[in-house]
This record gives structure tokens, C-alpha cells and sequence, in this order.
């Protein structure tokens, strides 16, 4: 069973002559233990495509299963409740919390899963390189740093299916080629499930498949 399946997704925004077709006929999975690159220019559909992936949208027509669980099945709650255990999203802009300092931004994590993870985030904040880092506040890291954090936020409650939108675009290459292979290597040694999504052809070049999406049509490369 694949982590993630994806069958006939297609996405409109908007309608009448505002309509626009962000995705067209998607077909699309994952295993575990699989890191997958989607590369694609701006506007392609990137983001579209990897939140409807996540269930943070819903497609206008197809379906998606995560794990075996059919998302068109699941209530508001169900949903919430499946993203939260088995998803992990690593956005474009990292979403910090601004008043927690760098070790405190798990604490919500460790609160949702009912344990502690604190070996874990260490764990994660010293192969990220940012250990130095956990005494300060978002507004004092560089985008990069920030970026890192999320990183290891996103990994530390051990998701099944790990998405990820442009995760290297405010890193400078030395850092994003890092965070690239921390990323394949949690898919192939911690058997994960791992897309990414970019725009940049040398990120994918750790990667098990690349597709390239184009207009909202994806295609393997
Ligand atoms: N909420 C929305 N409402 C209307 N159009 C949208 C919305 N989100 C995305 N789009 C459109 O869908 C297309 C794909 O956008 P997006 O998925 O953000 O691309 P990418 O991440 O590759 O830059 C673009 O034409 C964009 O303008
Ligand atoms: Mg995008």
C-alpha cells in the first residue's frame, strides 16, 4: 500500500470566465522509504498540488488516500486528526511561533502527541546544525536558521508522509543541498515518505523519481 495515492485529482479556482485550472488529472503516489522531487516553475500548480497531497485542500475532483484512509471519507475532525499523526509539512515560509524561543517551538507538538520529544528535537536541532540556536527567538535567526527550525519541527512527532514546498528556497546552496539529503536520508533510513516540491533542478539530484509538473499537469521526467 502506497503512503500516499493520488487518483484523477483536478483542481479549479474560481468559475465562469475566472475559472482557472490549477491541476488537471493528477495521478501520483508514494511509498515509504521513497523521496520524490516535483519540479516545476512558478504558478505550475506546485503548492496546489502538495496541499491537496496533505488535505489542507480539497481537490474539485478525485481522490486521495494517506496510509489506506480514503480523505473524501473522513469528517472535518477525522481529517484534522489524521493530518496532525501521519502528515508532516515543511512550508515555503517557515511558520514559527514568534514569542517561543528556537527549544519551545516543539512544545505544541509534544503536547498534541502526549509525549515527550525532547531527545528527538535534540536529535534534530544538532544534525540541522542549529543545536547553538535553541536559546533564541524567531526574529533573531536569519531565514535560513529559521527555515531549519521548521525543518526539525516538522520531522520530531515522526509522520509517515513528510511535504514539502520549496523547503530549500531561503537557504544558501551549501545549507540547502544539507537539508536535501537530511530529508532523503529520513526517507530511506527512517523509511519515510517524502515529496518535495521546487524549482530548482540541483535540489533533486538525491531524489528515488522526479516529476515535472507544468500548467497543472504532472509527468514523471
Ligand atoms: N486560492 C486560489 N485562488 C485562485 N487561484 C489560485 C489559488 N491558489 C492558486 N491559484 C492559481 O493556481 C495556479 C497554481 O498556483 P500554485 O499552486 O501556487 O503554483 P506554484 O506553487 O507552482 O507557484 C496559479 O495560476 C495560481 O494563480
Ligand atoms: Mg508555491
Amino acid at each position: 500500500m502506497a503512503t500516499l495515492d493520488m487518483k484523477h485529482i483536478n483542481k479549479k479556482f474560481g468559475s465562469g470566465h475566472t475559472e482557472v485550472d490549477a491541476l488537471t488529472d493528477i495521478n501520483f503516489s508514494v511509498n515509504e522509504g521513497e523521496f520524490v522531487s516535483v519540479i516545476g516553475p512558478s504558478g505550475s500548480g506546485k503548492s496546489t498540488f502538495l496541499t491537496i497531497a496533505g488535505g489542507l485542500q480539497s481537490p474539485t475532483t478525485g481522490e486521495i488516500q494517506i496510509d489506506g484512509n480514503n480523505l473524501n471519507q473522513l469528517s472535518a475532525g477525522q481529517l484534522t486528526q489524521l493530518r496532525f499523526e501521519m502528515v508532516g509539512f515543511i512550508l515555503q515560509t517557515s511558520n514559527l511561533i514568534p514569542f517561543l524561543k528556537v527549544k519551545e517551538q516543539f512544545t505544541l507538538v509534544e503536547k498534541l502527541s502526549h509525549q515527550s520529544l525532547q531527545e528527538r528535537s535534540t536529535e534534530l536541532l544538532k544534525s540541522l546544525d542549529i543545536w547553538e540556536l535553541r536559546d533564541k527567538f524567531p526574529k533573531e535567526l536569519s531565514g535560513g536558521e529559521r527555515q531549519r527550525v521548521s525543518i526539525a519541527r516538522a520531522l520530531t512527532h515522526d509522520p509517515s508522509l513528510i511535504l514539502a514546498d520549496e523547503p530549500t528556497a531561503s537557504l544558501d546552496s551549501s545549507h540547502a543541498f544539507e537539508v536535501v539529503q537530511i530529508l532523503a536520508h529520513e526517507a530511506h533510513e527512517a523509511k519515510k515518505a517524502i515529496v518535495m516540491v521546487t524549482h530548482d533542478e540541483r535540489m533533486t539530484q538525491w531524489s528515488d523519481a522526479i516529476y515535472v509538473i507544468e500548467d497543472g499537469k504532472l509527468r514523471k521526467k
